[in-house]
């Protein structure tokens, strides 16, 4: 049975004080034994926060980017060496963000994905479409066209360690969600995607999340949907109470 997981990204928010306090209340919370708790933290908090969350067997910490290479004269990079030494068990790789503002390519993730996963991470592999691509119609070819690049290459067993993230651009940050819908034809064509590429275990067992503006008050809708096995939550799992409530959404 794929796992159902609430995933937050706290991009680049929050003070050292503040992550600690919300890191110290979701270890102290308690977490439906079947629902599993990311938090993908920026870089310089991730030991402190993993330290503060570990007596919480539900929840398990992500940085937001790792490097291709597994070390180098690269100043200002971490690589998945130094994550994996930390024990931090996840990366979220191809974020938009990180797509747009740092030029990462298709081409370019792949690397970084086959580095993250030959150290052992397990990565959140995001893919989306811009808003000029969903209203010309070609998302499914577009988000189709960033997954055959990055991970068509992996293994079986390498599917075990990837969990996808499917985050329509014009939906992040911007209070615009995704329909159920929309989220369940997205979701359906990729897990249709990996049934194709990789067979049927891998399509059945793989987690898809939906990102783009989960809020408490979509977020039951968004997750009771087929092939959407949770979220990837930005602005609302910056409060405790907000991301709380989407952990109890299933
Ligand atoms: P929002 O939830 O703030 O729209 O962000 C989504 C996202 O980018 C998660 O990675």
């Amino acid at each position: 049975m794929r796992k159902k997981i609430a995933a937050g990204n706290w991009k680049m928010y929050k003070n050292f004080e503040e992550a600690i306090e919300l890191a110290t209340s979701f270890a102290n919370s308690e977490i439906p034994e079947d629902v599993t708790v990311i938090l993908g933290v920026p870089f310089v908090y991730l030991k402190s926060v993993a330290v503060i969350t570990a007596a919480n067997k539900r929840i398990f910490i992500s940085a937001q980017n790792s490097h291709d290479k597994n070390e180098g004269a690269y100043t200002g990079e971490v690589s998945p060496v130094m994550l994996k030494s930390m024990e931090i068990p996840f990366v979220i790789l191809g974020h938009s963000e990180r797509r747009e503002y740092y030029n990462e390519s298709p081409e370019l993730l792949k690397l970084k994905v086959r580095a993250a996963l030959d150290n052992g991470l397990k990565v959140i592999f995001c893919v989306g479409e811009p808003l000029l691509i969903r209203k010309a119609g070609n998302h499914e070819q577009y988000v189709k066209e960033q997954l055959k690049i990055s991970i068509s290459e992996l293994s079986g067993d390498d599917m075990k360690n990837i969990v996808i993230a499917y985050e329509p651009i014009w939906a992040i940050g911007t209070g615009e969600t995704a329909t159920p819908e929309q989220a369940q034809e997205m979701h359906k064509m990729i897990r249709s995607y990996l049934n194709e590429t990789f067979g049927q275990f891998v399509a059945k067992e793989t987690s898809i999340l939906y990102g783009g503006s989960v809020k408490p008050s979509n977020a039951r809708e968004i997750f009771g949907q087929e092939d959407v096995d949770g979220g990837l939550v930005g602005g609302a799992s910056l409060d405790f109470d907000s991301f709380y409530e989407i952990i109890n959404a299933f």
